[in-house]
């Protein structure tokens, strides 16, 4: 607070009703734990509008600091009931169910904070609620061997429990960024020919004509692993993907994956799957899922195990339950992905992204080109000159030029369009972002090639042909 006690004091002399001044000085009176003041501020503007979100939060925290924990568990409920989108209440509610030991309330609660607003996380509060529970039900699911099996069971037991609870389940309660049936297709990705034939080939065709499969009791599903250098369209051909065959796209990105962390939300993942199951055909794409696959064995012993346990069971899929969703993942770090999720029927496949090719640039810049004014621009020149670049990389390209020549345009006051001898100039301004990758893959591939994993790296290095 950057107010002292004493000038707000004096700035409520002059302006008694000031509604922000008097939230000011009731906090700024909390943090000096007198609380008498705070909960007169607080009620004056409680008084002058019981509406008023942030009093009433500050009301509760007065209450809770009385060492009336009960109460201020109602007056938050109660807010939370008549103003369901203030986050912070959801936040203050949390930390009193930690410290009153609610820990999975408290969690699902926390959860729906970060929904609501990203930037109040917390994270001494995540630290208490990441916490391992000595008893509870957590612990027998933890007890448990983790495979399919044991899973399994698990599954059975966690969709008997959600009849009886049944929740929402809409996607805007899961927090999912994307869920839609893009218009993109592979007709709108440049280039990536071998990575939509292969697509084509593993995922599509299987979907299209699974009764032949079955035919020759083949088991369609699994998914494909993605992987690449940043910037590469991996999230791009994902979506172009679902676009493709008319399907619907759920996309789960970093955020979504670290809030079912935080929330140690099993329960959230299992109906992101039913989300899939019940809009099929559709693509279930998780972005960086090294956020979820990452082969931290400490952290698998610990409560986060049972969210990736749920991950595993739900790919699995008991009998035919996936059928018609194709899942699909991406990363940028496969060597830090755990083995477990690449066992048959889950990350089976794996596809290497790599780089745009010249020709592919090509395509990339004619498509951004169409967003800019240009006088002249030959795609074949520039693509010469961006060898190693992303598709990130030519749109930063495209970024640099257009600040330079916005400089003279300011000066000059007229629209000066762009040509191609401002983007070469650009070009050699920027460095490509895909060779940092390559140095770190080419350590992997040389000397952590299990299998032929990476392959594909190696002869894009043409380290084998
Ligand atoms: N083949 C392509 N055709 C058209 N645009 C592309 C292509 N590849 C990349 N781009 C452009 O680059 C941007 C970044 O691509 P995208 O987000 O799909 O990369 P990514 O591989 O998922 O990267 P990251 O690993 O950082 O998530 C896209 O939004 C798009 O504008
Ligand atoms: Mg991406």
């Amino acid at each position: 607070m950057s107010f002292s006690l004493d000038t707000l004091k004096l700035a409520i002399e002059q302006s008694p009703d000031n509604a922000p001044l008097l939230l000011l000085y009731g906090k700024a009176c909390l943090e000096e734990l007198n609380l008498n003041d705070a909960r007169d501020a607080f009620l004056k503007v409680i008084r002058g509008d019981p509406t008023n979100a942030n009093a009433r939060l500050g009301m509760a925290e007065v209450v809770q600091m009385e060492g009336k924990t009960s109460e201020a568990i109602v007056r938050l409920e109660q807010l939370i009931e008549e103003i369901p989108d203030y986050a912070p209440a959801y936040v203050q509610l949390s930390r009193i169910l930690v410290s009153d030991g609610e820990r999975e309330r408290a969690r699902d609660i926390y959860e729906k904070a970060l929904i609501l607003n990203k930037n109040l996380s917390d994270s001494t509060l995540e630290k208490e609620l990441s916490e391992v529970t000595p008893s509870g039900s957590d612990d027998k699911i933890r007890d448990k061997k983790a495979g399919v099996t044991a899973s399994g069971e698990y599954l059975q037991k966690d969709s008997a429990d959600e009849d009886n609870h049944p929740r929402g389940g809409a996607a805007y309660d899961l927090g999912l960024s994307d869920f839609d049936r893009p218009k993109i297709s592979f007709a709108d990705v440049g280039g990536m020919d071998a990575v939509k034939e292969e697509i084509r080939m593993k995922i599509i065709y299987p979907l299209q004509h699974s009764e032949l499969f079955k035919a020759y009791d083949k088991k369609v599903g699994g998914g494909v692993l993605l992987y690449g250098p940043p910037g590469c369209g991996k999230t791009l051909i994902s979506k172009a993907t679902a676009g493709e065959i008319k399907a619907n796209f759920i996309s789960l990105g970093l955020h979504q994956i670290l809030d079912m962390w935080i929330g140690n939300s099993e329960k959230n993942m299992h109906e992101v799957f039913q989300l899939a199951r019940q809009n099929a055909p559709c693509v279930l794409f998780f972005d960086e899922v090294d956020a979820l696959a990452a082969d931290r064995r400490d952290l698998r012993q610990s409560a986060g195990r049972n969210l990736i346990n749920q991950f595993l069971s739900e790919m699995d899929g008991a009998e035919s339950e996936n059928d018609g969703v194709l899942i699909l993942g991406a990363t940028n770090a496969p060597w830090h992905i755990d083995p477990a999720f690449r066992r048959p029927g889950r990350f089976d496949r794996t596809l290497f992204v790599p780089p745009p090719d010249e020709e592919a640039r090509a395509a990339i810049i004619e498509v951004m080109a169409r967003k800019k004014p240009i006088s002249e621009l030959d795609a074949r020149v520039l693509a010469k000159k961006t060898d190693n670049f992303s598709g990130a990389d030519v749109k930063a390209v495209f970024d640099l030029a257009t600040e330079q020549v916005l400089n003279e345009a300011m000066k000059t006051g007229k629209v000066v369009p762009l040509n191609t001898k401002d983007l070469v100039k650009a070009a050699g301004r920027h460095k490509p972002t895909t060779r940092a990758w390559f140095e770190s893959a080419r350590n992997y591939a040389m000397y952590a090639n299990q299998s032929g994993f990476y392959d594909d790296v190696l002869k894009y290095l043409g380290l084998i042909k």
